[in-house]
């Protein structure tokens, strides 16, 4: 069984449903407002739970009600929570959601105990990471925990995927020196690159452009059209399955979920992997909200019309 662990946040989402996003100065009313399990980290270490990797998540919550919700998610989803910790009087992240008709969204974030992530709790997990088969980590907290991290794993001969996410124009040398894998969308990949992308050939030229910065795999995910990789020599653009579109939040995040859960080591089953998380998100985008939207890896299956 594949063995994942992410470093992440931890972050419980309100999302008021809209028909259209306000305009600055504009006051609108939401059609309806809920709430559910979300983070990027979080996101990312129940999808790989699901996909059937076992999945440790090295995360902070606050010490609250919404800390003690977010805990009971990731439990139920079968995450083992050994590393999440609860920093005193702060508040869990939160997220605060617009989310239109069309199921596209915008996303303001409260860091809440995030940001108290520290290398000492990464280091506390060592033997956890050293024994990982891919590390999986993101931006919703501080970067030094996320290097800290990719070098217990580098040293350890283990594979570090870094998701770019939210955006960052300038990603440290230092980090990146110790990232084998990359896995922006398209506005992460232009934030960094400056290549805007609009169709495979920039997609092609975004790859290349993060190879030359050091990380010699890539894969830019593309919304619903679909996502391109450029990994150990292979290149390919993966169309994503047509489906009526509810709410892509945490659709990426199942995506890598799905991904680290199949990918294996030596990445040889790259475009496999990529065919089986392309349908995981295509199943989240169909529902609402980020963690109940994450699909188990039976509906995956029968989706694909077999076994994974
Ligand atoms: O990627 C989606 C996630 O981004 C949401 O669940 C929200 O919490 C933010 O972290």
């Amino acid at each position: 069984m594949q063995k994942i662990v992410v470093i992440g946040s931890s972050n419980v989402d309100t999302t008021l449903h809209v028909a259209d996003f306000p305009k600055p100065g504009e006051t609108i009313n939401a059609t309806k407002v809920t709430t559910a399990g979300g983070g990027k980290g979080a996101n990312q270490a129940i999808a790989a739970a699901k996909s059937g990797a076992e999945t440790y998540f090295i995360s902070r919550i606050g010490e609250d009600a919404d800390g003690e919700f977010m805990l009971r998610q990731l439990r139920a989803c079968g995450v083992n929570t050994e590393y999440v910790q609860t920093t005193p009087r702060t508040n869990t992240g939160h997220a605060y959601i617009n989310l239109d008709a069309s199921g596209q969204n915008n996303i303001v974030l409260d860091h809440g105990a995030n940001y108290s992530l520290t290398a000492a709790d990464v280091t506390a997990a060592q033997d956890v990471i050293a024994a990982a088969d891919v590390v999986l980590a993101q931006f919703e907290i501080p970067l030094a925990v996320t290097l800290a991290a990719f070098k217990i794993a580098k040293a350890a001969g283990k594979v570090t995927m870094l998701n770019p996410a939210p955006a960052e124009r300038k990603i440290p040398a230092e980090l990146l020196a110790v990232t084998d894998f990359i896995t922006p969308n398209e506005t992460e990949a232009a934030a960094i690159t400056g290549v805007e992308i609009t169709d495979e050939a920039s997609l092609a030229q975004s790859c290349q452009a993060l190879q030359e910065l050091g990380v010699a795999n890539v894969l830019i995910t593309n919304g619903a059209r679909g996502s391109y990789f450029s990994v150990q020599g292979q290149q390919a653009f993966v169309p994503a399955s047509k489906v009526a579109v509810v709410d892509t939040t945490g659709a990426g995040d199942t995506f890598l979920g799905y991904l680290a859960g199949h990918l294996d080591a030596d990445f040889a089953n790259i475009k496999e992997a990529a065919i089986i998380a392309s349908r995981a998100a295509a199943i989240a985008v169909q529902r609402s909200g980020a963690q109940p939207s994450i699909p188990m890896a039976q509906e995956v299956a029968e989706a694909m019309g077999g076994q994974l």
